[in-house]
């Protein structure tokens, strides 16, 4: 049965607990995730997004035990991503004909992964729609995070309906933001704008400032995965202004790979000296290779500055240290410096190749590097050391 949210709406969506892996083997979900899904009933009845594909014969049995599938009036399809729009070849199935509301795009995305030519009501943004007591407005929300991505707010209960936006990879049976561990429901919504929309982090202001100027009274905001921002929505709002202005804590984080230790004991005296010269930063260190990937570009977007190492091998470096400077690369981070460094034995390559793709992500590498022969003595480590400290200021 669904969970209700007011008067009107009715959640329901599918909690996943299990879930610990999404978009493939891109995203770490360590604390499970839900697709959320509510009913609207008004004079007339809406269905906000259905849930992710394999759930989808599960959700339209739940979703027949909460009301007659030919009272739904409309379907809203705030994005076409299979995590919400994959129950709707099971749903149609029942109620062929029931009219889609999404974006133009949405209908690209949806024809293009169903090849079905449901019937779509193609909607812009301030376009209307009449429940009775209430009105459905939309708002194209392009890139946030998808070209097809669009917003839906309530009036009368005035629910925003985000869709990604302002969500979390994160499964609790209760449904309220007062309602779960702070702490934990933190790591999971910056960890979500980290990996998801800090490409977009121009258009999250944009949208924002966009919708702030409408003027429309907020008491929740329904994202499609996670918890309900009802206690001070606007907490996420203002963290989301944040996050998206090229966000950064005093931290640095040095990501290494390591074959036989050696690169793995420069990480750890280059935080060392680091340190020493400034006592106040946060260091972390993560081997790319044992850490999990989402993770590790959490921190990244934490800091104001990344450290890569990565011995040679092949003249290259590690397969890891390719793995996560691709995923930096993506994010498209902004304000942030860098630096590398590795161990060899004869050719050496790694920091020059490592520092080029840093400077192709975006950051501003502060030097050339260090590189250090074989596995580092005592006085080799004492110059590392030294240079860790430099790096406290440089970076
Ligand atoms: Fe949760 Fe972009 O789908």
């Amino acid at each position: 049965m669904g969970k209700k949210i007011t008067d009107k709406v009715t959640w329901v969506g599918k909690v996943d607990w299990e879930l610990r892996k999404f978009h493939g083997d891109e995203y770490s979900t360590h604390r499970g995730s839900s697709y959320n899904s509510y009913l609207i009933r008004d004079k007339k009845t809406v269905l906000i997004d259905t849930v992710w594909l394999p759930y989808d014969k599960e959700f339209v049995s739940r979703l027949k035990e909460e009301i007659d599938l030919n009272q739904i009036d409309y379907i809203i399809a705030n994005h076409g991503e299979v995590d919400h729009s994959g129950s709707l070849p099971e749903l149609l199935r029942e109620i062929p004909g029931t009219p889609v509301y999404c974006t133009a795009n949405a209908v690209k995305s949806i024809k293009g992964q169903y090849h079905e030519d449901w019937n779509f009501i193609t909607v812009k943004t301030g376009d209307k729609l009449e429940l009775g007591d209430t009105t459905l407005t939309f708002i194209e929300a392009p890139m946030l995070h998808w070209p097809d991505t669009m917003f839906t707010y309530m009036s009368g209960d005035n629910i925003l309906f985000s869709n990604d936006g302002f969500g979390q990879h994160f499964a609790s049976e209760t449904l309220f933001n007062d309602s779960v561990d702070p702490s934990e429901l933190y790591a999971e919504a910056i960890k979500y704008y980290a990996n998801i929309l800090t490409p977009f982090s121009q258009m999250v202001i944009r949208k924002i400032n966009e919708i702030q100027g409408l003027g429309l009274p907020l008491d929740m905001i329904c994202p499609s995965h996670g918890i309900i921002w009802k206690d001070n929505p606007m907490q996420i709002v203002e963290k989301y202004l944040k996050w998206a202005d090229a966000y950064q804590e005093n931290q640095i984080t040095i990501v290494y790979d390591t074959m036989w230790n050696a690169t793995r004991r420069m990480a750890e005296t280059i935080a060392e000296g680091i340190l020493e010269a400034d006592p106040d930063v946060t260091v972390k260190l993560y081997s790319a290779s044992k850490t999990d990937k989402t993770d590790i570009i959490t921190e990244v977007f934490r800091s104001r500055a990344v450290v890569v190492g990565s011995p040679t091998v092949n003249g290259g470096h590690l397969y890891a240290i390719a793995g996560i400077l691709e995923l930096m690369r993506g994010m498209k981070f902004k304000k942030k410096k860098a630096a590398a460094f590795g161990s060899y034995g004869w050719s050496g390559e790694a920091v020059k190749i490592i520092n080029e793709e840093l400077e192709k992500a975006g950051f501003e590498v502060v030097d050339t590097g260090y590189r250090a022969t074989w596995l580092p003595d005592e006085n080799q480590l004492e110059q590392i050391r030294e240079y860790g400290k430099q790096l406290a200021t440089r970076l």
